[in-house]
């Protein structure tokens, strides 16, 4: 079941949106992105499906190119490689990813100039060069809404595990003390 944070619909229910996916979602390698954590608590590929579903759904409310939007969304950080344990790039993290991406994405599928610009910029204005394309300024805020809204997941989760066990001994402290008391 493959369904995008804050959704509770399942992707493949949307028709159009799977249709511009689908064949990159075959790909062995995409699905390998499910292997390497991101954003703490997530996965990549889930992170990567994040993306590209709400870019999709904010380039399609905006009359942009949308599939592009969903592709390139699911293709922004196809790298593989823990952010957190590559010494050689650890340092150059959020410049050099953006290129691996593009790299990676290039030497597997067809990545149109409008693609291409959204996954090398994707990181801006943490990257100097300025995005060319409008579907690429939206790229940017969406990957930073989702790494948001992941992060807020993860420690609510959290959070609610730590009350739950709080909760939980403060009941049994409640009971034993009724007992013998
Ligand atoms: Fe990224
Ligand atoms: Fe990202």
């Amino acid at each position: 079941m493959l369904k995008a944070i804050l959704s509770r619909k399942e992707l493949s229910e949307n028709a159009e949106f799977y249709s511009y996916v689908v064949d990159l979602l075959d790909c062995g390698d995409v699905r390998k992105l499910n292997d390497f954590s991101h954003h703490i608590g997530t996965s990549r590929l889930q992170h990567s499906l994040n993306v590209a579903y709400y870019n999709y759904l904010l380039c399609r409310f905006f009359r942009l190119n949308a599939r592009a939007a969903a592709r390139a969304g699911l293709l922004h950080d196809l790298f593989f490689y823990e952010r957190k344990t590559h010494e050689r790039i650890q340092n150059r993290h959020p410049a050099e990813h953006a290129k691996i991406a593009l790299y990676n994405a290039s030497m597997r599928f067809s990545i149109s100039e409008l693609e291409g610009d959204m996954i090398l910029n994707h990181m801006w204005p943490a990257t100097p060069h300025f995005p060319k394309h409008t579907e690429t300024y939206v790229i940017t805020v969406v990957d930073k809404f989702c790494a948001l809204a992941e992060l807020s997941g993860y420690f609510w989760r959290r959070l609610s595990a730590k009350f739950r066990s709080v909760q939980k001994y403060a009941l049994a402290k409640f009971k034993s003390l009724r007992q013998h008391g």
